[in-house]
């Protein structure tokens, strides 16, 4: 179970104990944290479950595949480390993993 912290725009962190298996995104509904919409319900659909990965996880967490990448065009203000949340799938080597959640969602 995995520690992941949730940084809201305006600087307040939700650390949650994450599921191996679940992902990001189910985390976050889960525990509340604000910010994540998920209208599709995590069909790699809609873009508004995105975050911005921290950088120096950005390696650990890898790369969107193709399906998202197209969703990603979608979001509101993408930057090099962005992600929807749904698409992360927990591991344990994501222990102490930091993303933040965007001004606002597409
Ligand atoms: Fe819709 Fe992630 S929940 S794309």
């Amino acid at each position: 179970m995995p520690k992941i912290t949730y940084i809201v725009p305006d600087g307040t962190r939700f650390e949650v104990d994450a599921e191996n298996g679940s992902t990001v995104m189910e985390n976050a509904i889960r525990n509340a944290v604000p910010g994540i919409e998920a209208e599709c319900g995590g069909a790699c659909a809609c873009a508004t479950c995105h975050v911005y990965v921290d950088a120096q996880w950005a390696d650990t967490v890898g790369q969107p595949e193709a399906m998202e990448e197209d969703m990603l065009d979608f979001a509101y203000d993408v930057q090099p480390t962005s992600r929807l949340s749904c698409q992360i799938i927990v591991r344990d080597d994501f222990e102490g993993l930091v993303v933040r959640i965007p001004e606002r969602q597409a």
